[in-house]
């Protein structure tokens, strides 16, 4: 299954990954089984999905799709200043969310969490805006490089200090249409192309 997509050679992404990482039928069915515990965690709560653009747009429109609950959704969207910058966890909010979530049942989708500084920027600012509750909800988990540590309710999968790309996870914004997460062929990985 996993080689059939690396010799798709009709698909030009595919001879920059190097290996699947997790195959498009092992994300759909851990995501089904978020959403399924979503589902019942907020049972008569009508929470609000929110996510950070771009890299959670696939996790979310599955996560969604399989949550069998009245939900609502929406959108911020950051772009950290400097590189410095971003090492202390300062980003700036290209676009503010729509709805209030003041009094909401607020959880919050992102698709990887690595230093946890973006993470912890962006729960902050949700917290200060006082939701009814707010838990997070993260497709990967990269532990090993954590310098900020935040409760996470809903964790996908471990990661390796691996750089992925796929399901929405992009490395100078390709790969994101990859319908699986890989790892980059190092070669890619330092290069820019483009
Ligand atoms: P953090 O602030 O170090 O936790 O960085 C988290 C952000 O970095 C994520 O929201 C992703 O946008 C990005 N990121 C971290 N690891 C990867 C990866 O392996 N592939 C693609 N993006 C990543
Ligand atoms: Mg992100």
């Amino acid at each position: 299954m996993e080689d059939l997509w690396l010799s798709d050679t009709n698909n030009e992404l595919t001879k920059d990954i190097q290996q699947v990482f997790v195959s498009t039928s092992a994300l759909q069915s851990r995501v089904r089984e978020l959403g399924q515990e979503i589902s019942r965690d907020y049972r008569g709560k009508n929470p609000l999905l929110v996510g950070a653009l771009k890299g959670m747009i696939f996790f979310m429109a599955d996560l969604l799709r399989t949550i069998t609950i009245p939900v609502e959704v929406d959108f911020i969207a950051v772009s950290s200043y400097t590189n410095e910058a971003r090492d202390r966890g300062v980003v700036r909010v290209t676009k503010d969310l729509d709805l209030p979530i003041t009094g909401r049942h607020v959880i919050f989708v992102e698709d990887v969490v690595d230093t946890g500084l973006t993470l912890n920027y962006l729960v902050n600012s949700l917290r200060a805006r006082q939701p009814g509750s707010l838990e997070v909800c993260v497709l990967f988990n990269k532990a090993t490089r954590r310098l900020i540590d935040l409760p996470i309710r809903y964790k996908g999968f471990d990661l390796p200090d691996y750089f992925v790309v796929g399901y929405g996870l992009d490395h100078h914004e390709r790969y994101r249409n990859l319908p699986y997460v890989g790892i980059l062929k190092p070669e890619v990985l330092f290069t820019r192309n483009g």
